[in-house]
C-alpha cells in the first residue's frame, strides 16, 4: 500500500502541475469524511443515485438475475443494500464481492452485510479496482456495480483503459451497472465540492496527512494547504486542488527526496468528470458493452446505466 503511494508520489509530485491519484484520500479518516460528504446538503450525487436505485432496483435485478454481485469501490455499501434486497428477492443465495482500497471500512461493511443477509456469502477484497484482476463467479452470472460516480475520477484515457479491462475480465452476458454524474450548472457543481461546513476541504487536506505519515515527510503541514475547487468547462470536470498558502519545502524521507511548492501553486488531487449520457453510452459500446437501460432522477442530476457485456 505505501509502496503504491511512494510510486504515485514519485510519478506525480514532481510533475507540473503536481498531482496524485484520488485513491489515496481513503485512509480510515478519509473514508469517514467521505461518508460525511455523502450526507451534506450540497452533495446531491448520493441522494440522487439512491432515488434512482430505489425506483428501479426491481427492474435492474429482473434484467440480470445475478448470482455474483461484485461492487467496485464499495466503501460502506449503503446504497448497495437496495440492490441486494432486489437481487435476493429473486435469488436468495447470492455471492457478494465488495472491492475497496480501504481495508478497515471494507471489513466493517462486509461484516454488516453478512449479518443482515444470512443467505448471502460475502467475500471482501482489498484492492484498487483500477488494476486488472480476474473476477469471481460463473461467466454470464455476474453483475458488476460501479456506483457513486467514481468513474468520474478517471480522465478520458484512464476511463477507456478501465472499461476495456473490465470488459476483458467479464464474459458475454455479464452485466455492468454504472452510476455517473451528469453535466449541470457550474454553481451547483462547485457547491457540491466546496460545502459550507468545510467537510470536503478537510477530506482534501487529509491527503497531506496521509502523505506525511506514509512517506515519513518532514516540513509538510496540513495547515500550509487550502482546498481549492475549479470547474474545468473544456474537459467538463470538477478539479480539486490543494493550494500552498506559503512556500512549502518538504523532505520525503521514505523517498529520499526534497519537494518544493511555491506559495499559490497547487497539487491536483482529484478530477470528477461529469457526463452527457449519450457520450458515456458510446464509450461503453466502444469497450464492448451494450447499454440495456438507463435511468436518471426526475431533476436529471445523476444517471444509472445497466449494460451487458457483448
Ligand atoms: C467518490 C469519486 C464519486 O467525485 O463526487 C466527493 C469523491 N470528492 N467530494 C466525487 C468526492 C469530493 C466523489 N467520488
Amino acid at each position: 500500500m505505501s509502496g503504491g503511494l511512494a510510486g504515485d508520489a514519485l510519478a506525480g509530485l514532481w510533475q507540473s502541475p503536481p498531482s496524485l491519484p484520488a485513491r489515496w484520500f481513503y485512509d480510515e479518516r478519509g473514508s469517514r469524511l467521505f461518508d460525511e460528504i455523502t450526507r451534506l446538503p450540497e452533495y446531491y450525487p448520493t441522494r440522487r443515485e439512491t432515488e434512482i436505485l430505489r425506483a428501479h432496483a426491481d427492474e435492474i435485478a429482473g434484467r440480470c438475475v445475478a448470482e455474483t454481485v461484485v461492487e467496485l469501490g464499495a466503501g460502506m455499501s449503503t446504497k448497495t443494500r437496495i440492490l441486494l434486497d432486489a437481487c435476493t428477492a429473486l435469488r436468495p443465495t447470492l455471492h457478494f464481492v465488495p472491492v475497496d482500497v480501504s481495508g478497515v471500512v471494507l471489513a466493517e461493511a462486509a461484516a454488516a452485510i453478512a449479518r443482515d443477509y444470512p443467505e448471502t456469502t460475502v467475500e471482501p477484497v482489498v484492492a484498487d479496482f483500477a488494476e486488472p484482476r480476474p473476477l469471481p463467479g460463473r461467466p454470464g452470472g455476474r453483475l458488476v456495480l460501479f456506483l457513486g460516480g467514481t468513474i468520474g475520477n478517471f480522465d478520458d484515457a484512464q476511463r477507456g483503459a478501465f472499461l476495456g479491462r473490465l470488459r476483458a475480465a467479464l464474459a458475454p452476458g455479464d452485466h455492468f451497472l454504472l452510476g455517473a454524474d451528469l453535466v449541470k450548472a457550474p454553481s451547483r457543481l462547485l457547491a457540491a465540492y466546496d460545502d459550507s461546513v468545510g467537510v470536503t476541504a478537510e477530506f482534501n487536506r487529509n491527503l497531506i496527512e496521509v502523505l506525511r505519515a506514509t512517506l515519513d515527510a518532514e516540513g509538510l503541514y496540513v495547515d500550509d494547504f487550502e482546498h481549492a475547487v475549479r470547474w474545468n468547462a473544456d474537459q467538463h470536470r470538477i478539479e480539486m486542488w490543494l493550494r500552498a498558502r506559503r512556500d512549502v519545502t518538504a523532505r520525503f524521507r521514505a523517498l529520499g527526496r526534497d519537494w518544493k511548492l511555491p506559495a499559490g501553486d497547487g497539487v491536483l488531487t482529484e478530477i470528477s468528470v461529469k457526463f452527457h449520457l449519450p457520450d458515456l453510452h458510446t464509450e461503453l459500446a466502444t469497450a464492448g458493452f451494450t447499454p440495456v437501460d438507463a435511468w436518471a432522477d426526475p431533476a436529471g442530476d445523476f444517471s444509472v446505466t445497466l449494460a451487458r457485456a457483448n
